[in-house]
């Protein structure tokens, strides 16, 4: 008997917060060794794949007009990877609902592209693993098989190569989402300039995170979240200065910009701090939007199959 494949497959991707980004040197292909723990967190990008008869895209929600259309987005890029890898037709109509911030430092991009990639395998009873999904991803961007993958995780290489991360608890986070995005070669750019002039600088390294992680305290994790391209971001952005210092006034755990910015993740005591932080970051005017989210959550995932 053979089996029916489904002619539309709905998936979902989680953004991410790095809870530390430990950034080591320029390696020869243009990328930093990283080490670096990523925890997955409750905003979404949700994808629909369907066959058609050539790929397209439509994009809608958070952000949707600075979302690229052309051959250089990632979800259509995961089509026609997965397609070649597979040898499937990449006559696929992509739409995509957005959640994550867009060039917001939450691997929004990395998301559409895992999501798309399960998506896809569904479609055409592929039946891959979620290594053999996540070596396509690799080569897509760098964060793309943590995005498969969810969790909480240690990222190292230029941030492909993953280790599950032993750790409890259930975090609160609070996510300041700022006017406009920061592009991620900028700030590594950045990074790379302000070591090239200033003191030699050692790349943070990620013990406190996974210390504070197997105990499960935030008020340890919250001390311990750190972020070499911080700096590099407030240089390029300097009003992420006083947003961050907001969120430690009003009773964050830990403040600390996300990935190459510029969204300002703030961790919090439990969900109802959570609120309370949340509505005062939202009065003082000092960012576009606040989020709530939690983390760990899992990594991309279909939810329909029709
Ligand atoms: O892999 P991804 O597309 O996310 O990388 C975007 C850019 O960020 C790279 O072209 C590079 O400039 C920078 N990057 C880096 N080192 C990493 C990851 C990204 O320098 N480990």
């Amino acid at each position: 008997m053979t089996r029916r494949l489904p002619d539309r497959v709905t998936a979902r991707a989680a953004a991410k917060v790095n809870l530390c980004l430990c950034v080591g040197p320029l390696r020869e292909d243009g990328f930093h060794e990283l080490q670096t723990v990523f925890q997955a967190v409750s905003l979404h990008d949700e994808v629909d794949v369907a066959r058609a008869d050539a790929p397209s895209l439509q994009v809608s929600g958070e952000g949707a007009d600075d979302v690229p259309v052309d051959g250089s987005n990632l979800a259509l890029r995961a089509v026609h990877a997965l397609a070649a890898a597979t040898g499937n037709d990449p006559g696929v109509a992509v739409v995509l609902r957005k959640g994550i911030p867009v060039a917001g430092g939450m691997a929004g991009g990395s998301a559409d592209a895992a999501a798309t990639l399960v998506a896809c395998d569904a479609l055409w009873g592929a039946g891959l693993s979620k290594d053999a999904l996540a070596e396509v991803g690799a080569t897509l961007g760098s964060d793309v098989p943590f995005s498969l993958h969810g969790g909480t995780a240690l990222g190292t290489g230029r941030g492909e190569h993953l280790t599950p991360v032993l750790g409890q608890g259930d975090y609160a986070w609070v996510l300041a989402l700022a006017e406009g995005g920061l592009s991620t070669p900028e700030v590594y750019g950045e990074l790379d300039r302000q070591r090239a002039t200033g003191p030699v600088a050692v790349a943070s390294d990620p013990g406190a995170v996974l210390t504070a992680l197997r105990t499960g305290d935030p008020v340890q994790l919250g001390r311990a979240l750190s972020n070499d391209l911080q700096d590099p971001a407030l240089a390029l952005r300097p009003a992420l200065r006083a947003l961050l210092d907001a969120g430690t006034e009003h009773g964050a755990l830990g403040a600390v910009v996300s990935g190459s910015g510029p969204t300002c993740a703030f961790l919090c005591r439990d969900d109802a701090a959570a609120v309370g932080l949340a509505a005062t970051l939202s009065g003082l005017g000092v960012c576009r939007t606040v989020r709530r989210a939690s983390g760990p959550v899992p990594g991309a995932r279909v939810v329909a199959s029709t």
